[in-house]
């Protein structure tokens, strides 16, 4: 059964909630990211996606229409026509990039709800930035869930994304991968890819996750730290050597944080 196909097999008596009716609750997102993009349709209820997560390399050099196209491939592969959330590594304000630390500088003062719209038209979007997307789907369905208090995700990746939570509310944008850490860029102290390109072994490189952590827990006094990013499938090699007054712990979501987090961004309406 296609995806159209099944939520149109839903339909119940208005006000009637069963269990047909709640898994109906679906919505499409997209996670732009340095190397692949990445879409799938998302169950809602779960946190989870509804068959295949499909993904397609970034387009080099990632200027906005390249990446629009690529969007738009992705999304024409489903059998989805309602509204798609989309992440972008940048800061989004009212819809617009407004930087572009790694990723093509022409997404920078691109209306980027505009542009997706011109290639998916005639449906709703909603633009976020892919930390925050990340952080807000593992407050929803991930390690987030219940956790009452201040809640800081940070994702290792090319870069370090930041989502910063108080009791379900986002801050938008925090950015702080960009806070400057005993002289030097968080994230070019302290990203996955720094630990790549050095070659650094956990041991070497758990240091500078902690002195990042240190500065963060310092200023913010959050009540939990959630790691995200493809070093987090190896979380029990490197949280252990933490040196951190504030819990750690690894995001759940694993790679569907950002499309979970895009759909529930343009399911919420909620964007910054
Ligand atoms: C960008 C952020 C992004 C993060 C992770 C940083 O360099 O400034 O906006 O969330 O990378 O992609």
């Amino acid at each position: 059964m296609t995806a159209q196909t099944a939520a149109a097999g839903t339909a119940a008596m208005p006000g009637v909630t069963t269990a047909s009716t709640r898994s109906a609750r679906r919505t499409f997102g997209v996670d732009v990211g340095g190397s692949g993009i990445k879409g799938g349709l998302v169950d809602l209820d779960t946190g989870e996606l509804v068959g295949e997560r499909t993904r397609i390399d970034t387009p080099q050099p990632a200027t906005p229409h390249a990446v629009a196209d690529v969007v738009a491939t992705l999304v024409a592969n489903f059998d989805w026509d309602g509204p798609v959330g989309i992440t972008l590594p940048c800061v989004i304000k009212g819809g617009t990039a407004r930087t572009a630390a790694n990723v093509d500088p022409g997404w920078i003062g691109t209306d980027a709800t505009a542009l997706f719209g011109g290639v998916l038209a005639g449906r709703k979007i909603t633009v976020v930035n892919d930390a925050d997307a990340a952080g807000m789907a593992e407050n929803c369905y991930g390690a987030g869930k219940d956790v009452d208090g201040v809640v800081v995700l940070l994702t290792f990746g090319t870069g370090i994304g930041s989502a910063v939570i108080q009791d379900g509310v986002l801050l938008p944008n925090t950015e702080f991968g960009h806070l400057e850490v005993d002289g030097k860029e968080a994230e070019h102290r302290a990203a996955a890819s720094v630990k790549e390109e050095k070659d650094l072994s956990w041991k070497e490189w758990a240091p500078h996750v902690s002195l990042v952590l240190r500065r963060l827990e310092d200023l913010l006094w959050p009540d939990l730290f959630i790691v995200g990013g493809g070093v987090s499938r190896k979380a029990d090699k490197w949280i252990p050597l933490l040196d951190n007054r504030t819990p750690v712990v690894a995001a759940t979501l694993r790679n569907t944080a950002g499309i979970v987090g895009a759909a529930l961004a343009v399911d919420t309406g909620v964007a910054p």
